[in-house]
């Protein structure tokens, strides 16, 4: 399994298929890659935040693939023309033998296009189960329930916000590296503007002999 960061919470996980998370990328200060460049065969949004939505709907279009999202996203998505599938938290969906399942996740959801005038449902997180099992945590406080995923998902890798101010901070990724019971970190939504700066560093030290941090330079791909 290929895991790339383009930055903020924009991944790209390649097993077989390569599922796109987040394209947050044209206005993302670092993004390394343009849209136009991106080619999915699926993308999975976790809220309707435009950092997060970001260029979702371009680039399903462009690649004619699917965006999968929660219920009102996705009816939101449709009505912008957008093959988008609708799910719900605990739901799993087979995109080619590759499992993806909706968690919570605890955050606002509003739909920043259009002035936030729809309400774009509830946040949520992802599990991806194809030869690795890999927890894409979108943006979110920390829960309890993160224990929950651990032992239901059995996630082996975990890419957490660490940013704080609008996500989790450092000290709790590390609570919630040790809930999940998650061997690899990967830390994102972070250093991308002035308000979430963090030295990932900092991370890595405090989970030494728990979890392994993996910190990718923005653009950088790494192999599972
Ligand atoms: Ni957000
Ligand atoms: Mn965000």
């Amino acid at each position: 399994m290929k895991i790339t960061w383009y930055g903020h919470s924009a991944v790209m996980v390649e097993d077989k298929k390569k599922i796109l998370i987040d394209p947050f990328i044209e206005g993302n200060p670092t993004a390394t890659v343009r849209k136009e460049e991106l080619h999915p065969d699926i993308i999975l949004v976790t809220h309707g935040h435009g950092d997060h939505l970001g260029n979702a709907i371009e680039i399903s279009k462009k690649n004619d693939i699917k965006v999968v999202a929660i219920y009102e996203l996705a009816e939101y998505l449709s009505s912008k023309g957008v093959d988008a599938l609708g799910m719900n938290y605990s739901g799993t969906f087979d995109f080619n033998g590759i499992e993806i399942s909706m968690v919570y996740a605890l955050h606002t959801a509003g739909i920043s296009e259009d002035n936030f005038q729809h309400s774009g449902g509830l946040p949520c997180g992802f599990i991806i189960k194809g030869s690795k099992i890999v927890y894409h945590a979108g943006d979110t406080g920390i829960f309890g329930d993160m224990e929950l995923i651990g032992k239901l998902y059995k996630p082996e890798i975990s890419m957490l916000p660490i940013g704080g101010f609008f996500t989790m901070g450092i000290s709790e990724a590390v609570l919630a590296a040790k809930m999940l019971n998650t061997k690899y970190v990967i830390p994102i939504h972070y250093n991308t503007f002035d308000l979430i700066r963090q030295n990932p560093e900092d991370l890595k030290k405090k989970l030494e002999g728990i979890a392994n941090v993996i910190i990718f330079k923005p653009g950088e791909t790494k192999e599972f």
